[in-house]
């Protein structure tokens, strides 16, 4: 079987602008039930129909909504809808200097998805919070599209406490993102394949304030982001997973 619907997903309209453009997408009307605030787009890469979904805006904080709450529900309400072959989590992330980030690297996920901020320590459960779930073996489009392969841990919290990064360094973490292994784990259930795609906003071992670094950063972060994914889509689409 070859790829030829991926569905990627994005969290933030500014994460999301740079591709939406350049692709001229359109929303589709509807996309889905309207009980909830995710947006569907479509657009055309290599002549095949991609389709794009970002978060939509929380209703009572008017900001849009990030983070593995609406990260799990709309990665399952658009694989229902699209029955994509390849699932993309396409955003933004913190990095760190001494592992080589620099504002604007595009990391691409070069195995499992691990969590940061689930701890539980019960049997069974402390590795069950951290959890691990499929990454697709990137490590071909990587050295061909000059993306940095990279762990990637996700957690709830923009911040950092001495908890998190204590588990990112035992998950072995380049990058530390908001949505990737919510939508790995849901990638998971349906058994399809799923990579992600993260260019640095802010580098979390320099003495910066992140949130500073990250408002500064979105935009040119935005843009290498959109150019990844749409020479990752390229890769990817009429190729067999095999061959990827
Ligand atoms: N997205 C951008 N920067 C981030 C960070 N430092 N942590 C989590 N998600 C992010």
């Amino acid at each position: 079987m070859i790829i030829s619907n991926i569905a990627i997903l994005i969290a933030m309209r500014e994460e999301a602008n740079p591709i939406l453009n350049q692709l001229k997408m359109d929303m589709i009307a509807d996309g889905f039930d309207n009980h909830l605030p995710f947006e569907l787009y479509k657009g055309i890469i290599e002549e095949r129909e991609v389709h794009l979904v970002i978060g939509g805006k929380d209703k009572v904080y008017n900001v849009d909504n990030i983070a593995t709450q609406p990260a799990t529900l709309s990665a399952h309400v658009t694989i229902e809808k699209i029955q994509p072959d390849l699932i993309i989590n396409a955003g933004t992330a913190g990095g760190f200097k001494k592992r080589g980030a620099n504002i604007g690297t595009v990391y691409i996920s070069s195995d499992q998805l691990k969590y940061h901020d689930r701890r539980i320590p019960i049997p069974g459960y402390r590795e069950y919070g951290i959890g691990a779930y499929p990454s697709l073996k990137t490590d071909r489009m990587a050295q061909e599209l000059n993306l940095v392969p990279g762990i990637i841990s996700t957690g709830n919290s923009l911040d950092l406490t001495d908890n998190d990064l204590e588990i990112i360094q035992s998950n072995n973490a380049d990058v530390k993102d908001m949505e990737a292994a919510a939508i790995a784990w849901v990638a998971m259930l349906h058994g399809k394949p799923f990579l992600a795609l993260k260019a640095i906003t802010d580098l979390i071992d320099t003495d910066s304030p992140t949130q500073e670094e990250f408002l500064e950063n979105l935009s040119i972060a935005s843009k290498n982001l959109g150019q990844a994914i749409i020479e990752v889509s390229k890769y990817c689409l009429n190729k067999p997973l095999s061959e990827l």
